[in-house]
């Protein structure tokens, strides 16, 4: 067993050329040959651009892991984005295989969510077991399109639109299997739905939603303003601004647009939702409309550089303005880029001049450096024009997020709002646990449970209530929730594993090591534990203080020896799944083996901490 092998949640992609023996008997099998490997080539490329890595060709197949080397909080939606891309590439070869061969390839795709055995064997080369890849490989082989496993399906509905297939019954798999024939995959708001079925008011947050109204109304009095707001994953970024959006004031202009974890490389992502929205475009505009739609907006674009302007944006988002097109796009990338960047500050302003204009970007911190570049421009806009620049992020300290709101805080102090979100109180998330339940009369022990484990950040709340709903440990009887089974078997969903696992994998790998290790030792560790568990004790302190810094763990006490904790114990909880149960063994074994060597007289009262070790 290498010693890199983990368990993780993880998506597998396996993908199926049917058709193309029966067309090679028929014409040339090489100049076939040279046509499906071009075709291959591209779906490598797709499930690449969407973080994927590809396992293994084999025939006319393919088998593609999302999860590795590092676990991404939407590796789901990664996946099943890559199939309809894949499904979409084929569609656009078909009528040529039609033209030529007399008949069109199909695909099939079949993809399944769940924990999985990594190895790494080399650089760049994994190996996936378990049962994971399996599904996916039988699912692949149940039909034409996409047919996606329950767990991947509940970590994307409501968005995914998918029916629902009748059982299957699938070989090497005991039971019946559900599975859904996915359709489409809508890009609307990533949550906010609460529990399937179940939502809530927004609950605390008055504070900042007092100071986001103050905001907003004065940009209504044509003050410009800068938003920040921080806050982990899942604390309620998104939830605020919601509210701003669906209860704002007439006349407000709101225009959007949202960073993805995949799309970092993508340059100006979220500003081409942004300039969609300032266009009105649809998601699905007729050519010759957009092509309209964006002559009428050029109007703002004034002088000789107009034609110029509107060719950059139409080459920006895709629209085809005809003939002349290329003629007044330059071809250095450098000088087009700028060329963007003028004419969307134009368009701004153009909008602002006609009244107040909100311009979000969502999740900044997955943002390309050109958007930011871009919108750090836009800053300036706001000390002269009715302009709100609304940012949401996450604390990361490095990266262009940070540039941003750095160059805002030194820069736009005047104009900025900063809100960082705190866990909720503890009332509050009683009170959201209330409503998503419905019903108050909660058991108080399991109550308990939830806000301990959930600690006041509402995505965790909603995953984990959603988690023992669909693991039928909770259940309605009549008015009331009850429990069943024992609460230590409670798993963690596989939303938060994922959101915890992405974290922790984009960790240096001592640290992650770090954090393995010291989850095992519990929730809290002392440091003399942790050394003697340490593989390479003379980087321990740097280590420590790493991932003080990222705040995963917080020092609570120096006497007699420094104490740390983990800052939330679903992160304990998800560094310990993530090791295999033999090295799980060996390390409970070796802190047994610790406590009992230094604790001295002391060990009677910890023989149960000892047990537990010794029993793990
Ligand atoms: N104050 C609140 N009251 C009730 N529900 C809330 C509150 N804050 C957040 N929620 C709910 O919790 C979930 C997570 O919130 P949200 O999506 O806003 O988090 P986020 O900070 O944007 O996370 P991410 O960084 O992953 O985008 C959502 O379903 C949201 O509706
Ligand atoms: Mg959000």
């Amino acid at each position: 067993m290498a010693a890199t092998d983990e368990r993780k949640p993880v998506t597998v992609l396996f993908a199926d050329l049917a058709g193309s023996t029966e067309l090679a008997t028929q014409r040339d099998p090489e100049h076939l040959r040279a046509l499906l490997s071009a075709f291959f080539d591209e779906m490598r490329q797709q499930i690449e651009a969407f973080g994927g890595t590809v396992e293994k060709f084999a025939g006319d197949a393919v088998m593609a892991v999302f999860g590795v080397p590092r676990v991404n909080e939407d590796d789901a939606e990664r996946a099943v984005r890559a199939a309809f891309a894949m499904q979409e590439s084929l569609a656009q070869l078909n009528p040529m295989f039609e033209q030529e061969y007399g008949t069109s390839l199909v695909l099939r795709i079949g993809i399944a969510t769940g924990d999985a055995v990594a190895a790494s064997r080399a650089v760049n080369e994994f190996m996936v077991t378990g049962e994971v890849p399996n599904l996916a490989a039988r699912l692949q082989a149940v039909g034409e399109g996409i047919t996606v496993s329950e767990t991947t399906y509940r970590l994307l509905a409501p968005r995914l639109e998918a029916e629902r297939l009748e059982a299957l019954s699938l070989k090497g798999f005991s039971g019946p299997i559900t599975a859904y024939r996915a359709r489409a995959l809508r890009g609307t708001e990533r949550r906010h739905v609460g529990v399937t079925g179940l939502s809530s008011p927004i609950v605390g947050r008055d504070r900042e939603l007092a100071a986001l109204s103050a905001c907003l109304e004065d940009l209504r009095h044509g003050r410009g303003q800068v938003v920040s707001i921080v806050g982990e994953a899942g604390i309620g970024k998104s939830r605020l601004k919601i509210e701003q959006r669906e209860h704002l004031h007439e006349g407000l202009r709101w225009l959007e647009g949202r960073c993805q974890s995949y799309t970092k490389s993508t340059s100006y992502a979220p500003i081409v939702q942004v300039l969609r929205g300032a266009l009105g475009l649809g998601p699905t505009e007729a050519p010759a409309i957009a092509r309209t739609k964006l002559r009428a907006a050029g109007r703002a674009f004034s002088g000789s550089e107009g034609a110029q302007s509107q060719g950059a944006l139409a080459h920006l988002l895709g629209i085809d303005l005809g003939q002349g097109q290329a003629q007044v796009l330059p071809s250095d990338p450098r000088a087009l880029q700028s060329q963007i960047v003028l004419a969307t500050r134009a368009l701004v302003q153009g909008l602002a001049e006609r009244g107040p204009v909100i311009i979000a970007v969502e999740d900044l911190h997955w943002a390309d450096s050109a958007s930011v570049d871009l919108l750090t421009l836009l800053l300036e806009l706001t000390d002269f024009q009715p302009i709100m620049i609304l940012v949401t992020s996450r604390p990361d300290t490095e990266g262009d997020a940070w540039t941003f709101r750095l160059h805002a805080e030194r820069n736009f102090g005047h104009r900025l709002t900063e809100l960082r979100l705190a866990p909720l109180a503890v009332a509050d998330s009683q009170r959201l646990t209330d409503h998503l339940l419905r019903v108050s009369d909660l058991p108080e022990a399991i109550r308990g449970r939830i806000l301990a484990r959930a600690e006041g950040n509402p995505f965790f709340l909603e995953e984990i209530i959603r988690g023992l709903i669909e693991e039928g440990v909770l259940r309605r009887e009549g008015d009331c929730w009850t429990a069943s089974g024992p609460p230590e078997q409670w798993t963690i969903p596989t939303t938060i594993r994922g959101m915890i696992g992405a974290r922790i994998d984009r960790l240096p790998a001592p640290a992650k090591a770090f954090l393995q290790h010291a989850a095992v030792i519990g929730r809290t560790f002392g440091y003399g534990t942790v050394r003697a568990l340490s593989d390479e004790p003379a980087d321990l302190d740097r280590t420590l203080a790493h991932l003080l810094r990222v705040e995963l763990i917080r020092e609570f006490g120096a006497l007699p020896e420094r104490q740390y904790i983990f800052k939330h114990a679903l992160t304990q909880e998800a560094a310990e799944a993530s090791l295999l149960a033999e090295q799980r063994r060996a390390l409970h074994g070796r802190v047994a083996q610790h406590l009992e060597s230094t604790l001295g007289d002391g060990i009677a009262e910890q023989a149960a901490l000892l047990a537990h070790h010794w029993a793990a």
